[in-house]
């Protein structure tokens, strides 16, 4: 008798066991970014995502309990993936928008990275947007750089040719193909100051002209999601460990 007690007892222990270890199994989060935007998601040589966007969520999924897996998405049609389930959040420089938010939820906002525009070191009477009065702005597709050309094109009467990676914006831009691009400062920095193909053949007109704030996508209630991600990133930022990673990536 008291030995098929303890033996039931057992079991029930070893069943506990197992299934708290499966429990301790923590979450993976899938995430989209546009690996073309440096120094906030790009591919290096040995083909692997880096960039300041990477090393901030890998912290907060270390701080917050849970792993992620980036996956390499082209921005055009990155939010009707996330719609359709593709992965959990898109993390990609996105600016938090009113216009945004009614179709997707974001984190806490992360970074504040405002959009400021390039032009060819030799033009150097231009100061702002409509100084281009007559010539071509390039953006990328979709994005808050290409809003703000939305909102002074036909009053400055310029032309918008928009991109589907600001990449190539930046090379139409040194060709002479166009002649301003609009995008997030850091990435306009990286590519017309920092880049040694365009190093002296591009530079940045002033300061930011917008306040924008990144934070990650995730789909409307996946408080889920949302909750471990927001967790994470507030125990980096508490902890004043976001800081580095900008020393490392904003120079
Ligand atoms: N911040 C801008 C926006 O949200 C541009 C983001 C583009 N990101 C990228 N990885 N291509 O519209």
């Amino acid at each position: 008798m008291l030995r098929k007690i303890l033996t039931g007892l057992m079991l029930v222990v070893l069943l506990f066991g197992v299934i708290s270890c499966a429990k301790k199994e923590p979450t993976k989060i899938t995430i989209a970014s546009d690996a073309t935007f440096p120094p906030m998601e790009m591919v290096d040589t040995n083909k692997n995502i880096v960039g300041f966007d990477i090393d901030l969520m890998n912290a907060a999924a270390k701080a917050g309990g849970f792993t992620v897996e980036f996956k390499n998405t082209a921005w055009d049609g990155i939010f009707a993936g996330l719609k359709d389930g593709k992965y959990d959040a898109v993390m990609s420089s996105v600016t938090i928008t009113d216009e945004r938010k009614k179709t997707i939820d974001f984190s806490m906002p992360y970074i504040n990275a405002g959009q400021i525009l390039t032009v060819r070191a030799d033009e150097s009477s231009v100061m702002t947007l409509a100084d281009l009065k007559g010539k071509t702005v390039g953006a990328q597709i979709g994005t808050t750089g290409a809003f703000e050309i939305d909102k002074v094109k036909a009053a400055s009467n310029i032309k918008e040719k928009t991109y589907d990676e600001i990449g190539l914006a930046f090379e139409d831009l040194a060709n002479g193909r166009i002649d301003g691009v609009v995008v997030d400062n850091p990435t306009a920095a990286s590519y017309a100051l920092q880049n040694d193909k365009y190093k002296g053949k591009l530079i940045t007109v002033g300061k930011p002209f917008t306040e924008e704030y990144y934070g990650v996508a995730v789909n409307k209630g996946n408080t889920k999601v949302l909750d471990l991600i927001n967790a994470g990133l507030k125990k980096v930022m508490d902890a004043g460990a976001n800081k580095a990673i900008e020393d490392k990536w904003l120079k």
